[in-house]
């Protein structure tokens, strides 16, 4: 079976992504000049963004790795878990949460109260997609976003449908009935 056979359309191509990231990467590099940030990966979604962003930011930056679940086939359980948590500290550290997609931002703004009581020097957000009509808290207003998007289900570029879809090189929009079933 080929998964590319499940996608109804392409949304985003490899060539736009990887422009688009680019620009984000100089943007974050001039802004956090001298500020040395903490990278926060969010598993599993965001490991493509994250990889192709940080390869292009030039400035010193570190890396942390955060796995937070809501989320259980196609649709949100509202319920957020903490499955690991950051090693190192972030006490006066500028930290960068960077994250695959925002749907009604439930699991970043979880994610965020966590950090929060860590006492950050200042916390602020990259999504690579953003579905802001399925916002549902507004606590939540990412920095630096790649595309926003209509509300379609998407896979690929890190983004899954039951685990599934994660490695394909674009951002394509699932057929129905694939989820439908
Ligand atoms: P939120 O808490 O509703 O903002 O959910 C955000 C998380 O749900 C993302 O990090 C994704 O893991 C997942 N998600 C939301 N929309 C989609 C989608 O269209 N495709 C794949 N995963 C999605
Ligand atoms: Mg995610």
């Amino acid at each position: 079976m080929n998964i590319n056979n499940d996608i109804k359309a392409v949304l985003i191509n490899k060539e736009e992504l990887e422009k688009r990231i680019l620009e984000i990467s100089k943007q974050i590099s001039s802004d956090y000049l001298d500020k040395n940030p903490v990278m926060i990966c969010l598993l599993k979604g965001s490991i493509s963004y994250f990889a192709h962003l940080c390869e292009h930011i030039y400035i010193p930056l570190e890396y942390e790795f955060l796995r937070a679940s809501s989320y259980h086939g196609a649709t949100s359980s509202g319920e957020v878990k903490l499955l690991h948590v950051p090693t190192i500290s972030l006490k006066n550290r500028h930290v960068i949460i960077i994250e695959d997609i925002i749907d009604t931002g439930i699991t970043l703004s979880a994610i965020k109260k966590v950090m929060m009581e860590m006492q950050p020097a200042s916390i602020e957000i990259t999504t690579l997609l953003d579905k802001p009509s399925r916002r549902q808290v507004n606590d939540i207003v990412p920095k630096y976003v790649g595309f926003t998007i209509p509300d379609e289900f998407v896979v690929g570029f890190g983004l899954d449908f039951n685990e599934k879809y994660r490695n394909l090189p674009y951002i394509g929009i699932l057929k129905e009935e694939i989820y439908q079933k």
